[in-house]
């Protein structure tokens, strides 16, 4: 098992010190795929250096299996990386390359031969054994530098933004592959990525940066359904926001009132840090949040009263993009109810159920 403790990294900058990485905690099991996540510049990159050695912390701890990492040289790590950039060398065979590694480490002959052909028949590049890189495509080049990097049975496998550089499509068959590798071999894997889908397609847990600091850990659904704050709301999936008044609680949650519609009550109620709290309209004491497949949208006025701005659509259901009463900026709602499209600037009623959303409340307002 890896343990992260309280890991920290400064870099000296024109305006002083700057924290990339600030004092992040976190543990990934055997065999787990554990995806960091968060907007580029969050610390992400750095985060995995220091757990390569490539990067020395400023302070806490890497523990690995028991052992401390923390100052243990990158050699010793036995560690199988992977980046964007494939890395090849392009005067080398794909065989030789994926042998390169394994003969600086003094294997040879058919030992050699064995563990290169097993790799290379996981990653299903047998066929390319003597091709250059250069006549591989980007998705078989990054195959072979995953190969390159299992090929040591390292005991555990680092991936930063290894599909930046390819098409969409190949982008999602890739992960597809990656994680069924990483099954294969059953190897603890860190994987990094800007791209929340990505992210949430692939992992058993994610940990979600911003700034350099952590903001939530959790499975992907878990981190959809409850988010801890308005950032992890906004970047995970897609959050629409309503001004909302609290009215009272009791044992199954908060009753709130939205401006202009019902009331509801809503059992995940989060406490807003204070700079997020800038976000809360001066007038209401929170921000409900609702995902676009959890907001009802029919004709007539039973519910938040809106006007469908724009459609889209999605083909397996309709995304309308609406102004309603008591949102805080525009609304996304996506339907799937077959045979039922509303016109743009059409008249509508949006519904909630309490127990699809999240209250996020002003700090003073959360005791
Ligand atoms: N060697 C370095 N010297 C100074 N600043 C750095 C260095 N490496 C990274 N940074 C800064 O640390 C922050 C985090 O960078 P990084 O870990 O690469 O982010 P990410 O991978 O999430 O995009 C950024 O503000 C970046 O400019
Ligand atoms: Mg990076």
């Amino acid at each position: 098992m890896l343990s992260i403790r309280e890991l920290t990294k400064t870099f000296a900058s024109p305006s002083g010190e700057l924290a990339a990485v600030d004092r992040i905690s976190f543990d990934v099991a055997p065999g787990e795929f554990f995806t960091m996540l968060g907007p580029s510049g969050c610390g992400k990159t750095t985060t995995l250096r220091m757990i390569a050695g490539l990067e020395t912390p400023t302070s806490g701890a890497i523990a690995f299996d028991g052992r401390d990492y923390t100052r243990v040289p990158p050699q010793q790590r036995n560690i199988g990386m992977v980046f964007q950039s494939y890395a090849l060398f392009p005067h080398l065979s794909v065989f030789e390359n994926v042998a390169y590694g394994l003969r600086n480490r003094g294997v040879k002959g058919t030992e050699l031969e064995r563990r290169v052909a097993e790799v290379l028949g996981a990653l299903q590049l047998d066929g390319f054994k003597t091709r250059l890189p250069s006549t591989l495509s980007g998705g078989q080049q990054q195959r072979v530098s995953i190969a390159r990097a299992l090929v040591y049975r390292p005991s555990m496998l680092l991936l930063d933004e290894p599909l930046a550089n390819l098409d969409a499509k190949l982008r999602i068959q890739m992960r597809e592959e990656i994680r069924r590798i990483q099954r294969e071999f059953g190897i603890l894997s860190l994987y990094v990525t800007h791209d929340q889908e990505e992210a949430m397609a692939i992992s058993d847990r994610l940990a979600l940066f911003n700034a350099g600091r952590l903001v939530q850990i959790g499975r992907p659904g878990d981190l959809y359904r409850q988010p801890a704050t308005l950032f992890a709301a906004d970047f995970i999936g897609r959050a629409n926001f309503f001004a909302a008044r609290l009215a009272g609680r009791d044992a199954s949650g908060a009753k709130i009132a939205l401006a202009g519609g019902p009331e509801l009550t809503v059992a995940r109620v989060v406490a807003l840090a204070p700079e997020e709290a800038a976000r809360v309209p001066a007038d209401v004491d929170g921000l409900l949040m609702a995902r676009p497949e959890r907001i009802g949208i029919a004709p007539g006025s039973r519910g938040i009263r809106a006007r469908i701005g724009r459609m889209q659509q999605l083909g397996g259901c309709q995304r309308y993009i609406v102004a309603a009463e008591a949102a805080v900026g525009e609304v996304t709602v996506d339907s799937w109810r077959a045979g039922e499209e509303y016109g743009e600037g059409a008249d509508a009623a949006l519904t909630l159920d309490g127990s699809d959303c999240v209250l996020f409340l002003r700090p003073e307002k959360s005791a």
